[in-house]
C-alpha cells in the first residue's frame, strides 16, 4: 500500500502492520483556504452530498457540525477521518474560514486522535485509528470527556449524569424555549445564546458535583454558544437569527435543511470571538471546579476566556503533555508536527508566542 493513502477503513491489524513498516503515517500539510472564487455561497445540501443516515458501525460524537458533515458524506461516514479531511469538511460544508477550522480540528486532534496513525474518530474511541500510542495518550475521539467534550454543553448532559456526546432531547428543548423566550421572533439570535450559555452553567453549578468550567473548556462553550447562528443560519440569509426548524433538523436529526447553503464568505476569529466578547459581557463568570453541588470553586491559575494566548499555552503545555508526558521519538515528530499546524493558526490574528513541550 503507498505510504500516501489514507488508513482510514484499514483495522488495527493493518494499521499496524503499516506504522512497522513507515514509521509513523504521512502527515499531510493542513490544507489551504478556500480559492479565490471558490470561496463564497453555495449550495451544501447537494446532489453530490446526499443525506444518509449513519449505520450501527458509524461513528457520531458531541459535535452536531460534524455529525451532519458525516451524514452528508463531507466526511467519512463512517466517522473516521484524517485531520486534515475535517479542515477541508468544515470549510467546504459551513465556509469555516480556513484558520479558525484549523485552529479548532488540531486542538482536537492533539486531545483525541491517533498521531501515530494521523487517523481521528468524531465518537467514541473506535480500533479503526489503529494502534494506540502508550498511555497515559486517550486517543479517545472526539466523544473522550474532560479533553474537547465538557461539562454544560447546550444539547448534551455532563458526563456526570450519562453519555455526553449523545443528543438529549430535554437538554435541546431548553434551547428551544430560550429561543422563544428572548430571541427575536422566536429564533436562537445573540440574545438567546447570551441567556441561554449562562443558564447552562448555573445549572451544572447547581446540579453538577463535578461540573470543571476551566481552560480549554470554557473556551469551547463559549464558542459553540454562538456557532448556530452563524454557520446554522443559510449562507441567502445570513441574519445570525437561526430558527427552530433549522436548529432542530442540525441538532436534533443531524442533517443539513433542505436547500441549505454555507456562508457566503469564510467565517474565521473575527467574527466568532466579538460575539463571544457580547454574550460574556452580559453575564460574566470566573472559570471554576465545583466541589460537590453548588459547591464552585474560582480557580484562578487557569487562563480567563479573554485570554487567548494563554488558553492556547494551557492546551501546549499542559493538556497535551499529560496525555504525552515523553513521547519516543517517532511520536514526538507527529505531535511537533501538529503542534506547528496549531500555531499556525492561531499566529496570523492572535500576537501569541509559540510554545514548544518537546523542545524546538
Ligand atoms: C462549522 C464548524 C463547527 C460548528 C458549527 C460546530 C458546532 C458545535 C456546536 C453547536 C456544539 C455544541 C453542542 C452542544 O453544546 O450541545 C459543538 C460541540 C462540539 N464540537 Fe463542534 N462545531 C464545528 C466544528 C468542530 C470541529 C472542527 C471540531 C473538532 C474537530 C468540533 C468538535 C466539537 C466537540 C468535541 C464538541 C463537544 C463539546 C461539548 O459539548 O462538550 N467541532 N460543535
Amino acid at each position: 500500500m503507498p505510504a500516501y493513502e489514507s488508513l482510514v477503513g484499514l483495522g488495527e491489524r493493518e494499521v499496524s502492520d503499516f506504522i512497522a513498516h513507515n514509521g509513523v503515517a504521512p502527515i499531510p500539510n493542513p490544507p489551504a483556504p478556500l480559492a479565490k472564487g471558490q470561496d463564497g455561497l453555495k449550495l451544501s445540501n447537494d446532489p453530490a452530498h446526499p443525506f444518509i443516515t449513519p449505520g450501527p458501525d458509524d461513528l457520531r460524537g458531541p459535535c452536531p457540525a460534524l455529525n451532519t458533515l458525516a451524514n452528508h458524506g463531507f466526511l467519512p461516514r463512517n466517522g473516521v477521518a484524517r485531520p486534515d479531511q475535517i479542515v477541508t469538511a468544515v470549510m467546504e460544508g459551513l465556509n469555516l474560514g480556513n484558520d479558525f477550522a484549523k485552529f479548532l480540528v488540531y486542538q482536537a486532534f492533539l486531545m483525541n486522535g491517533n498521531p501515530l496513525t494521523n487517523l481521528m474518530s468524531i465518537g467514541m474511541h473506535t480500533p479503526l485509528t489503529g494502534q494506540n500510542p502508550p498511555k497515559p495518550a486517550l486517543v479517545g475521539g472526539l466523544s473522550q470527556h474532560g479533553t474537547f467534550e465538557g461539562d454544560t454543553s447546550m444539547s448534551r448532559v455532563d458526563a456526570f449524569f450519562g453519555d455526553p456526546a449523545a443528543f438529549n432531547q430535554t437538554r435541546f428543548n431548553d434551547l428551544l424555549d430560550f429561543s422563544t423566550k428572548y430571541g427575536f421572533n422566536g429564533t436562537y439570535d445573540l440574545n438567546a445564546t447570551a441567556e441561554f450559555r449562562f443558564q447552562r452553567l448555573q445549572d451544572s453549578i447547581m446540579t453538577n458535583p463535578e461540573l470543571d468550567f476551566t481552560a480549554p473548556r470554557i473556551l469551547s462553550a463559549y464558542s459553540e454558544a454562538v456557532f448556530p447562528l452563524v454557520y446554522f443560519v443559510d449562507g441567502r440569509l445570513n441574519n445570525r437569527q437561526l430558527t427552530q426548524d433549522a436548529a432542530t433538523s442540525f441538532f436534533a436529526d443531524q442533517r443539513l435543511p433542505a436547500d441549505f447553503h454555507r456562508q457566503p464568505a469564510p467565517v474565521s476569529f473575527e467574527v466568532i470571538e466579538p460575539m463571544v466578547g457580547e454574550i460574556f459581557a452580559k453575564h460574566p463568570f470566573t472559570p471554576g471546579v465545583n466541589h460537590g453541588k453548588n459547591n464552585y470553586q474560582l480557580m484562578p491559575n487557569t487562563p480567563a476566556l479573554s485570554d487567548f494566548c494563554g488558553i492556547y499555552k494551557d492546551i501546549v503545555l499542559r493538556v497535551i503533555p499529560a496525555q504525552y508526558p515523553r513521547p519516543s521519538s517517532q511520536l514526538k515528530d507527529a505531535l511537533n508536527k501538529n503542534l506547528g499546524f496549531l500555531f499556525g493558526a492561531v499566529k496570523q490574528q492572535h500576537n501569541c508566542t509559540q510554545v514548544f513541550p518537546y523542545g524546538r
